[in-house]
Parts: structure tokens; C-alpha cells; sequence
């Protein structure tokens, strides 16, 4: 890595309390670059802390319960943690922009389209004036290759199938220029060639913009597509980081290792389970003070099971939480 970080998070804790007990850690000291211009993947299986990262960048953990309990959050050199939270109002949309698996999150269902992509040029785009917008709306529509966007216009979010709602997501997330999108799971519900039309169209966009993207998703085929960098996240840590040529040729963590091996094959049915790794991820308050991935590791030793991994260099730029990294073949 040799270019100017643009995000950089360092240790971040995040727990939640619930009810009356002890608040319980979901992330543990989760550290990430990610470059101006450049895509870093998070992969992980579900429940492993992908969208607590994410959001805990925009500030968007639900309240009073998510806790940032260590870390920082660096943009462009500052600690968004530390801002009033007024100023980060302003640096979402503005400055970064998330994308969600279900559109309707982002989506008012009582607004036409015109006028959901207008609000954030009206909020984000100061210099584009009122009668200006809608050919604005039009263009950036026309951008994510809405079709027939004129009449698109008009509609409301229940009017739209479910790859014109991720278009018009995408269109709000890009119509402020962001210069960090956050994509968590962004075409997960969408159908193969809907899919590859929306990464393609993310990838020309960032291009155009310079754009640097956190793309979280649990599919590695999408992480060999859209990566440079990848960051492979399991209960709640880092577990094996690199460039994406790296994780593909020499991973090293069993677990990189498994979800590689599960990777869906061309026109097979969504996997629900990881055939290549038994078991499953345990809660986060069962997570162990030794390797959280031990009980379900096939090179797991009596070692492995009473002592803690770090996460370490293994090789230039590509870090790794394993005791038998370097033993295996
Ligand atoms: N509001 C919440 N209250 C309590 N626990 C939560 C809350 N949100 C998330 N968690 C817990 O935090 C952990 C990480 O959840 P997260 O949503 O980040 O997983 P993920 O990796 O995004 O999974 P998926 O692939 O299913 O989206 C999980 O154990 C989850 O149960
Ligand atoms: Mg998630």
C-alpha cells in the first residue's frame, strides 16, 4: 500500500448493552485502511460485526445501546468520532455515502423518486439551484442507467423493481460526490445479471470520481471482482488482511481458506451454510479468550485452543490471527 489513506480505522471496540446485564463486545480492536480512490472488501459470515463497522463509521449504531468502547475512526486525518454530531450530519451524503442490502432502509415510500434525490442535492449541492434540480435527478439517474428515467421521475419506491430501488440508492448515495461510499451487501437480493450490471456501474462511478469504497459482502466471488485490498473478518476481529491477489494465491488463514472453498459455483443455488467450514460462528458472548475460530479448525491444536492469536505481519502488507499460519501447505 502506497497511496494516501483516505479512511483509516484503528482498534475499534464496539459492545451493546441489552436489558440488565453486562454489555457484550461485537467488534474487538478492528483495524482497516482503505485508500483514496481504491475498494476494500470486508468478508465475513453473518454475525461476524460487518455492518457494526460500517456503521460505526456513518454514526449510525443504534442508540443508546451500540458503544464505541476504543478506537478511532480516521478521515482524511480526522477522528470522526470526535465530531459533534451535527458535523457528521453534514459529512453523510456529503462526503460518505452508504448503500444498503434492502433499499427500503434508504428509501422514503412516501416520496417520489424526483423528490428523494432532489433533498440531497438540496442538502449536499448548495450550487445547483431549485429550478436546476430535476435535470439534475434526471442526469444522475441516467448515470446509474435507470431505465426510461424520465418517466422513473415520477414514481414512487413501490413502483420499482428491486434493481431500479438499488439504482435509485445508488444514485442518492453518488448524487452528493461522496468520497467514501460504504456499500454494505448492496446487491445481495438481486438477481446474477442485475447484480453484475450494479457492481460494473459502482466500479465506472468510482473511477469517474475517484471514490474510495467499503464493499461488505459474505460472497467471495463479488471480493475478487471488486477489491484491492481485503480484509476478512471473523466474531468480531480481523482475522487475515492483504491485497486481493494475496488472499486468492497465498491465503493462510484456515478460515479465508474455507470461505474460498465455499465460493458458490457459476448458476448453483445461494449457499445458506459453508460446506468447506463445520459448524457455525458462536454469539458474541460466547466468543472464547483463545482462537474464536479454533472449535471449528481442522489444523486447530491443543495450543490453538488455550492461547490468544494476534493478528501479525506475515509477509509485506498481508497480516494474519493464526498460531499455524506459516505451517501449513
Ligand atoms: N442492535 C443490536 N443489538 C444487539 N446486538 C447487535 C445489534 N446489532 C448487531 N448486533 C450483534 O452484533 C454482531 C455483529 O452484527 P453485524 O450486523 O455487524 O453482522 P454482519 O457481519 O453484518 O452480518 P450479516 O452478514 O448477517 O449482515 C452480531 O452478533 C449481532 O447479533
Ligand atoms: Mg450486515
Amino acid at each position: 500500500m502506497s497511496g494516501e489513506n483516505l479512511l483509516t480505522i484503528e482498534d475499534l471496540s464496539v459492545s451493546f448493552k441489552s436489558g440488565a446485564g453486562d454489555p457484550v463486545e461485537v467488534i474487538d480492536r478492528v483495524s482497516l485502511k482503505l485508500e483514496r480512490g481504491k475498494t476494500l472488501s470486508l468478508v465475513g459470515e453473518s454475525g461476524c460485526g460487518k455492518s457494526v463497522t460500517a456503521s460505526s463509521v456513518m454514526r449510525i449504531l443504534p442508540q443508546p445501546y451500540g458503544i464505541v468502547t476504543n478506537g478511532k475512526i480516521l478521515f482524511e486525518g480526522q477522528n470522526i468520532l470526535d465530531l459533534p454530531i451535527e458535523e457528521m450530519y453534514k459529512k453523510r451524503g456529503a462526503e460518505i455515502a452508504m448503500i444498503f442490502q434492502e433499499p427500503m432502509t434508504a428509501l422514503n415510500p412516501v416520496h417520489i423518486v424526483e423528490k428523494q434525490i432532489g433533498e440531497v442535492f438540496e442538502l449536499h449541492r448548495p450550487e445547483i439551484t431549485k429550478d436546476d434540480r430535476q435535470q439534475h435527478v434526471l442526469k444522475v439517474l441516467k448515470d446509474v442507467e435507470m431505465p426510461s428515467a424520465e418517466q422513473r421521475l415520477k414514481n414512487y419506491p413501490f413502483q420499482l423493481s428491486g434493481g431500479m430501488r438499488q439504482r435509485v440508492m445508488i444514485a442518492m448515495a453518488l448524487a452528493g460526490h461522496p468520497k467514501l461510499l460504504i456499500a454494505d451487501e448492496p446487491t445481495t437480493a438481486l438477481d446474477v445479471t442485475v447484480q453484475a450490471q450494479i457492481l460494473a456501474l459502482i466500479k465506472a462511478l468510482q473511477e469517474k470520481n475517484n471514490m474510495s469504497v467499503l464493499y461488505i459482502t459474505h460472497d467471495m466471488g463479488v471480493v475478487a471482482e471488486v477489491s484491492d485490498d481485503v480484509a476478512v473478518m471473523y466474531a468480531g476481529q480481523i482475522v487475515e488482511t492483504a491485497d486481493v491477489n494475496t488472499i486468492f494465491k497465498n491465503p493462510r488463514h484456515p478460515y479465508t481458506r474455507g470461505l474460498i472453498a465455499s465460493m458458490p459455483k457459476m448458476n448453483s443455488e445461494p449457499k445458506t451454510h459453508l460446506p468447506y467450514i463445520k459448524g457455525a460462528v458462536p454469539s458474541p458472548r460466547a466468543y472464547p479468550a483463545t482462537c474464536r475460530f479454533a472449535e471449528r479448525c481442522s489444523y486447530a491444536t491443543d495450543y490453538c485452543r488455550s492461547n490468544t492469536p494476534k493478528l501479525e505481519e506475515f509477509e509485506p502488507g498481508h497480516f494474519i490471527r493464526c498460531f499455524r499460519a506459516k505451517e501449513l501447505d
